[in-house]
């Protein structure tokens, strides 16, 4: 991390844990080991996102690379191992470049390069960036016919619908007319079957989840007892989401650049939530953002939804 980045990670950390309830941003899981965890997460039998969607891409990419267009730049967001984009990329037709675009500068650029290997006569332009902050479009050697984005993986349920809102009708303004957008929702459900999938058998979400205090300590130097936190998960089904917590085991207080930061037995410190959309749901927000759904795709038990929206 740079040291900007870091200045950045604390005082955002440090903001976080002296409001009132507790939270950290989510954005900081994806460190190296943070995105190699939630990959780990993705292949667990609990959580059943990325398997879906991963599905709905294999089945479709021919329908949606169709409904896409031709000479798209394709921007992904969040990148991460860009797994379920190579059912995409095989099926665009004459696409001008492809950015991934992700936080986590390692992890982007080896999977870049991956890409870049297996699809020798694709431009691919690497972008390292938060996408939820304005950043510059890198200029492909030809002249797209319009841009789309590509923002798998249901990280659009990440942001509160508000921010979410915000979020679409900004790349719709990126992406100006004649843009497009491929996104993957994830449905509401059964409690069971969501609760299960953030609260996965083996742990590994639990350990996903806990990394925070992991880089806390490793690269802000905070002193905690990562041991003495548990992950917290449950499904809200008034609003629609999960909420993902860390609970603090015992009385205890945290150190970090010099303050001191007091917690409860049983305090709760937010970290995530994760919200479920229906179709019309998706569809209104989206439209308040000057989208509309042209078409979607879903697997057989409507988990998880993958739409593509044009600018009108
Ligand atoms: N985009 C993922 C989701 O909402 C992120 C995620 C999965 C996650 N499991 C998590 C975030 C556990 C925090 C904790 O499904």
């Amino acid at each position: 991390m740079t040291h900007l980045a870091n200045e950045r990670f604390l005082s955002d950390s440090l903001a976080g844990l002296t409001q009132s309830p507790k939270q950290l941003p989510c954005k900081y899981f994806y460190d190296q080991r943070g995105s190699q965890l939630f990959d780990q997460i993705c292949e667990t039998e609990d959580y059943y996102l990325t398997r879906t969607e991963t599905a709905i891409m294999q089945q479709y990419a021919g329908e949606m690379g169709e409904c896409l267009g031709e000479g798209v730049m394709l921007v992904e967001f969040g990148s991460g191992s860009s797994i379920k984009t190579r059912y995409l990329l095989d099926h665009l037709i004459e696409p001008v470049a492809y950015v991934p675009l992700d936080i986590s500068h390692e992890h982007l650029l080896a999977s870049a390069d991956q890409i870049s290997h297996d699809y020798p006569n694709l431009e691919v332009l690497p972008l390292c960036a938060d996408f939820t902050k304005p950043f510059s479009m890198p200029n492909p050697k030809r002249r797209p016919s319009h841009d789309a984005v590509y923002f798998p993986g249901s990280t659009i349920g990440n942001f509160r619908p508000s921010q979410a809102k915000q979020l679409l009708a900004s790349i719709a303004h990126m992406c100006g007319e004649q843009g497009g957008l491929l996104i993957g929702v994830d449905l509401q459900k059964d409690r069971d079957v969501l609760e299960r999938a953030y609260n996965d058998d083996q742990g590994v979400t639990a350990e996903f989840n806990l990394n925070l205090l992991h880089r806390m300590q490793k690269e802000l130097g905070a002193t905690v007892d990562v041991n003495s936190f548990e992950h917290h998960a449950f499904y809200n089904s008034d609003q629609g989401r999960i909420e993902i917590y860390l609970r603090s085991r015992i009385d205890q207080a945290i150190q970090l650049d010099g303050q001191i930061v007091q917690l409860e037995a049983g305090e709760l410190i937010h970290t995530e939530y994760s919200h479920k959309y229906t179709i019309d749901g998706f569809a209104q927000m989206a439209k308040e953002a000057g989208w509309t759904i042209r078409r979607w795709w879903t697997d057989d038990k409507d988990y998880f939804a993958v739409i593509h929206l044009v600018v009108l």
